[in-house]
Order: structure tokens, then C-alpha cells, then sequence
């Protein structure tokens, strides 16, 4: 392999994609001629890159990157014998992640950046030399991140907010009566300025009634998902009524609500074949996960059209420091997906004061929120929740 990727740090924890950054490598040295060259890039932390700091530059701390080009090695070597090799870049994750909170930008753009700078001072580009060179590598760096980018900068559109009306199935059941109806409640949304509704099937029909997805199916005039795990039983029932897509979910008897992602690469085969099978209805899969490069790279390899990425770990998040860990990981999950070819949706747990930051993130399309839009309806009423909701949603823009 010509770029090889070595992390020595611990990747899951970034949220941080091989593949990803083995593609925009591999681009950048296609735009810069230099495709087939062997090219090292270290991802490491702070610790080890101050180490690194002080032996080759006499300099205390760590630095974002550093660069060995491989001429300096090769320097009064005939040509033969100066072999591919490119060099090495080292990059600290640490220092990247701070970089980019303070840029308001992703890990993955901001360690894309460092790459692209370690790069070409690979091939001698210095900015240190003077303030000529500096505007010259600076403009290359520029022109060769809009080409390796495929992300838009500033986002066309807000996501759109499809309303889970499970809850309001709960009241009902709760009785075990015919009122309070999610065919209406969905009505109401939809009028409100909803996009979509969403409603979870559970094979314990604990909420939403088979009748309530066939009423669904016939009346909601946006885009009705429904939410499912893969059992024989609801994949047939889904196929029967042919929703506007279906989300797959992992479902356990005794959870109150749905508690973590789906575990994609664990269930590789029973979500492979659902998608088969919906992919023959022209019905368009959706999965939920974690916000977690692997199960983004697993959700690719099934075959999904969609992901919905989990934000439940954000909103519960009980101080600002762990909530902004948990952001990032959502936007960097957000970016991996989009740029691996994924659409990308979110929820879980979404409030009137943690929407507006998700909402606000480029690569999600929609937002699928339920319990606090049904409780606040409670207080204020159905169509005002939905509006307040939409209100956060366009803060965001
Ligand atoms: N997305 C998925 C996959 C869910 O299972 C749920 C809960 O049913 C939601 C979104 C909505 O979560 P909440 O009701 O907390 O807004």
C-alpha cells in the first residue's frame, strides 16, 4: 500500500475513519502528481508529539503536524537507489480536535488540512522561508482541500423534522381505548409544518397498533417511516403496507425506550438480508447506530441508503464538557457518513434545547423527534409544539 495509516492512538475514540482518510490521501497525492509514492502518515497524541517536538526541533510541547521528507534520507543517493518514498508525516489528534472546536470546523476536515500542509512541505513547499512562500503554500493548500472536500461549506437547506407520534399511541394504550389517535395526531403535525412521521412498530405492539401504520400508510401526506427491528413479522408487514422508508432498530422487551444503536456489524447478516428485501419493494433502509466511524463503515458495506445517527448520549450528557464530546463525535460521524456516500438523519432524545446544534450540522437531512414535541403538546398543544420545534430547528440557519 502506498499510504500507510498508523494510529497509535485510539481511533474509536476519535471517531476517526480509515477509509476516509485513506481516500482523501489518496487524492491529494493524485492532485499533486504523486500518486503511487510511499507516504507514512502517524496519528498519535500530544504526549508523544511533544516528544517528537523537542528531539527534531528543539522545541517544548507538542505541535498539529510534523514532516520527514524522505529526500533529506535519500540526499547524494543515486536515483536507483533513492527508492518511492515520499516521507513521514506525524499528526497529533489531540491538538487537531482542539483546532477544530476553535475553527468551528470537523476533526476529519482539520486533520485533512494538516495532511494536505505536511504534505507539501514534503515536496518543499516552506512557509517558514518567507512571507511569499507562506501565501504560496497557503493558496496550494487552499485550492487542493476545495478539490478533496466533497462537503458543502455553508448548508442550502435545514434538515427537515419528522415527528415520532409513538407517544401519542401510548396514552391511547394506556386505556386501551381509541383516543388519543396518531392518524390524527399525524394530521396535525403534517399541518403544523412536519415533513415526515414516524412511528415504531414493536413487536410487542406496546404503542402503535398495526391499524395505526395502515391508517398511516393511506393518510400521511409527507413521507411516513417506520421504525423497526429485523423480525420476520414486521419485515412482511412492511413489505405489505411499502412505507417511504424504514429505519431498523434494535428492539429488547424490557427497555423503556430504544437504548443504543444498532449493532450493525453484529447483526451483519439479518440487516443485509432486511435490505435485500426492501431493495426489491423500492423501499429505502435507513439504520440506527451510534455515532461510530466502524458501524458507518459497517451500515456502507450492508448496504443502507440512510443512517439515523443516535443523539442520545448528547442529550443526556450532564455537563457542557462531556455534551461537547458527544456533539463532536455526532458531527464527525455526521461528515464520515456523508462523504462515504450515506444520507444522514439523527435522533433520540432531541429537546427544545439540544436540537438546534444538531440541526445545525451541514450533512443532516432530517431530524426525527417524538417525546418532548408530545409532552410539550401537552402544555401548549400539538400544532404550537410542532411550530416551536420548527422554530428551533430554523435558529440553526
Ligand atoms: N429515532 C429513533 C430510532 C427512535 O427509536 C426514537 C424513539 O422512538 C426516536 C428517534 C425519537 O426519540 P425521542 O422520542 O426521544 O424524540
Amino acid at each position: 500500500m502506498a499510504i500507510n495509516l498508523i494510529f497509535l492512538i485510539d481511533r474509536q475514540r476519535f471517531c476517526l475513519s480509515n477509509i476516509l482518510l485513506q481516500d482523501r490521501s489518496n487524492r491529494l497525492l493524485d492532485l499533486l502528481d504523486q500518486a503511487g509514492r510511499q507516504l507514512s502518515i502517524v496519528f498519535m497524541d500530544d504526549q508523544s508529539m511533544a516528544e517528537y517536538n523537542f528531539t527534531y526541533r528543539g522545541k517544548k510541547g507538542p505541535t498539529n503536524v510534523l514532516s520527514f521528507p524522505a529526500a533529506d534520507l535519500q540526499a547524494g543517493l543515486p536515483p536507483e537507489l533513492a527508492g518511492n518514498e515520499l516521507g513521514d508525516i506525524l499528526i497529533s489528534v489531540e491538538t487537531a480536535l482542539c483546532e477544530a472546536g476553535k475553527n468551528n470546523t470537523s476533526l476529519h476536515r482539520r486533520i485533512t488540512e494538516l495532511i494536505i500542509h505536511g504534505t507539501l512541505h514534503l515536496l518543499g513547499y516552506d512557509h517558514e522561508q518567507s512571507s511569499r512562500q507562506a501565501m504560496v503554500m497557503w493558496e496550494k493548500e487552499q485550492q487542493l482541500l476545495t478539490k478533496i472536500l466533497r462537503i458543502p461549506s455553508r448548508r442550502t437547506t435545514m434538515p427537515h423534522l419528522a415527528i415520532n407520534v409513538d407517544h401519542v399511541a401510548t396514552i391511547r394504550q394506556a386505556r386501551g381505548i381509541t383516543e388519543p389517535d396518531p392518524v390524527l395526531a399525524a394530521g396535525i403535525c403534517e399541518l403544523a409544518g412536519a415533513k415526515g412521521i414516524v412511528v415504531h412498530l414493536r413487536e410487542d405492539r406496546r404503542h402503535i397498533q398495526d391499524r395505526d401504520v395502515l391508517l398511516l400508510r393511506r393518510t400521511v401526506k409527507t413521507k411516513l417511516n417506520l421504525e423497526m427491528a429485523t423480525a420476520k413479522e414486521i419485515i412482511n408487514i412492511a413489505l405489505d403496507i411499502k412505507p417511504d422508508m424504514i429505519t431498523l432498530v434494535p428492539e429488547k422487551r424490557k427497555e423503556l425506550t430504544t437504548e443504543g444503536g444498532l449493532d450493525v456489524i453484529g447483526n451483519e447478516k439479518k440487516i443485509k438480508n432486511t435490505i435485500k428485501k426492501m431493495s426489491k419493494a423500492g423501499i429505502p433502509v435507513s439504520i440506527f447506530i451510534d455515532p461510530d466511524a466502524t458501524q458507518i463503515e459497517a451500515a456502507l458495506e450492508v448496504g443502507a441508503t440512510f443512517v439515523e445517527l443516535h443523539t442520545g448520549r448528547y442529550c443526556d450528557a450532564e455537563t457542557e464538557k462531556e455534551r461537547d464530546i458527544e456533539f463532536r463525535l455526532i458531527e464527525q460521524s455526521a461528515e464520515l457518513a456523508f462523504e462515504s456516500g450515506l444520507r444522514v438523519n439523527a435522533g433520540h432524545g432531541l429537546d427544545y434545547r439540544t436540537t438546534t446544534r444538531i440541526a445545525a450540522l451541514p450533512f443532516i437531512e432530517e431530524l426525527s423527534i417524538g417525546h418532548a414535541v408530545i409532552t410539550r403538546a401537552v402544555y401548549v398543544g400539538l400544532d404550537q409544539a410542532v411550530r416551536e420545534m420548527l422554530d428551533c430547528i430554523v435558529m440553526a440557519g
